[in-house]
């Protein structure tokens, strides 16, 4: 028999004509039926949907039935037909199915019923199989190409920036440290120290947590470039919102002020969600129904007004809040939660650093609508912002979401040298570490600026999913590197 070749499901459901000979291939999802027929859903990941193929019991061995059991692979050859059931447009009546590989029911982790999160995390290596995971991945999908559409069609150039660096860019010491050094036998200096000089790079290195200094080296030279890859934190923060290895965007922009840097990240949020709204149907509505449910186990007073396709419909319709850190203390100061004492941490005076309660109090409570704050004290905010002119505050932005808190986090860049230099030592930073970064000051500076968009918090955001760790493949926290 010739070979037919596999038709994805997505293609079948979404193009499939009645009457078309097709072989199908996937993992079986359900088989149900009677004593004549046999239904089963079939799901190759190219959709949320499921094929329904329809067997004729009769003609075909028992033993063979026996093997097509949920998470078992298969390979089925029929004719496309109108469906009798609901449910479906067209399914496939099998002349011929072949099990690829069995997945014995007894052992097979994922059976057809509602399985924990929690539970999921555990088998991270099964779990793209269920509805899911398979939509966020495809969402996640639909948005790192949105991203590349949006800055390739702005000119931007895409730069790899380095995983392995020598330099703290946040300057915030929550490095993972990299070494081939042997950690029992460790040499030292006459010192006494750890004689890096001895280790592959012949220097202390990291694992970098931004590509942004770097970034800002060839935007300065090719005007508007972004990043795009994995950085990674050790912080020991067993949040919703963090991951000790998670995925951000960079851009980094030459002649470009702090408004114009706003105007960019949200114009670019906009557009990400514009996309999930336009390419990402089948599977909001399945995080859309997800969500509902999940509302519905919560007390009246916490469930959201919108759904979940309302609240990305809002964000991408209407601009955001800005205003200054400043005014933000002002209403915060004022606010309910701080006069009755409910925040965890109360905003007592000007300095303060936002905690995740107060922003989200701002953005769901008080504005009802995304907000990019700016201007921040210069104490709470990186050597590298720029210094504004009364002295305490330096020209940075948070970008705060509904339901995530900071989704983008950065700055106008202190271009000015000496403004540089000035903090830098304030902060206790060597000139000798960050030189290369100090030459494009000194050569050819100019107002440039740039943010770092966390990829996870937007998927989490889109999707609506409550925990950061099901919204990548293989989360690392802390305690966990499994997989
Ligand atoms: O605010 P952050 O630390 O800014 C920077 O790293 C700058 N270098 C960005 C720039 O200006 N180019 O991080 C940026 C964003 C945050 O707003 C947050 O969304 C995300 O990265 N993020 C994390 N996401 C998951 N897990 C963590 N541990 C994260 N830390 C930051
Ligand atoms: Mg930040």
């Amino acid at each position: 028999m010739d070979k037919i070749r596999r038709t994805k499901v997505k293609q079948i459901l979404n193009q499939g004509r009645s009457g078309e000979e097709l072989c199908a291939k996937g993992w079986v999802r359900t088989k149900r039926g009677s004593k004549n027929v046999a239904f089963i859903a079939l799901n190759d990941g190219s959709t949320i949907n499921n094929l329904q193929l329809v067997l004729d019991v009769e003609s075909i061995d028992e033993n063979l039935l026996k093997k097509i059991t949920t998470g078992a692979s298969i390979s089925a050859v029929g004719t496309l037909a109108e469906s009798q059931g609901s449910g479906q447009s067209v399914e496939l009546l099998v002349k011929n199915i072949e099990v690829l590989g069995e997945a014995d029911p007894e052992e097979y982790p994922l059976q057809p019923k509602k399985h924990s999160m929690e539970f999921l995390r555990e088998i991270a290596h099964l779990r793209p199989r269920t509805n899911t995971f398979g939509a966020v991945f495809r969402v996640r999908h639909e948005m790192a190409y949105a991203l590349h559409t949006f800055f390739h069609n702005k000119g931007f150039v895409y730069l790899h920036t380095p995983i392995l660096t020598a330099s703290d860019a946040e300057g915030a010491g929550e490095t993972f440290k990299v070494t081939t050094l042997d950690l029992h036998n460790v040499p030292k200096t006459e010192e006494g120290s750890i004689d890096y000089k001895q280790d592959f790079f012949e220097k202390e290195t990291n694992l970098t947590v931004s590509g942004q200094l770097e970034g800002e080296l060839a935007a300065l030279a090719v005007s508007e470039i972004y990043t795009f890859g994995p950085t990674f934190r050790a912080e020991n923060s067993n949040t919703t919102r963090h991951l000790a290895e998670f995925w951000m965007v960079e851009p980094e922009m030459a002649f470009c002020d702090l408004e114009d840097n706003m105007d960019l990240a949200e114009e670019m949020l906009k557009y990400m969600v514009k996309h999930a709204l336009d390419h990402c149907k089948d599977d909001l509505e399945f995080f859309n129904k997800r969500l509902l449910d999940e509302e519905k186990s919560k007390p009246q007073n916490e469930r959201s007004e919108l759904s979940l396709v309302e609240r990305l419909q809002f964000v991408a319709e209407n601009d955001f809040e800005r205003l200054s850190y400043t005014d933000a203390i002002e209403i915060l100061k004022r606010s309910k939660p701080n006069q009755k004492k409910k925040f965890q941490y109360l905003i007592e005076e000007w300095g303060a650093d936002l905690q995740s309660e107060h922003e989200r109090y701002l953005v769901e409570k008080h504005f009802k609508k995304p907000v990019i704050l700016f201007n921040y004290p210069k104490d709470i905010k990186a050597f590298y912002m720029r210094q504004n002119d009364d002295g305490k505050t330096v020209a940075a932005m948070d970008v705060l979401f509904p339901g995530i808190g900071e989704i983008v986090g950065g700055s106008q860049r202190e271009e000015r040298q000496a403004n540089l230099e000035s903090r830098m030592k304030e902060m206790d930073i060597p000139k000798e570490e960050l030189s290369w970064y100090l030459d494009t000051r000194r050569y050819g500076t100019v107002p440039h600026s740039g943010y770092g968009l966390g990829f996870e918090r937007m998927i989490q955001f889109v999707t609506g999913m409550g925990n950061i760790r099901d919204v990548i493949p293989f989360p690392r926290t802390p305690g966990n590197c499994e997989f």
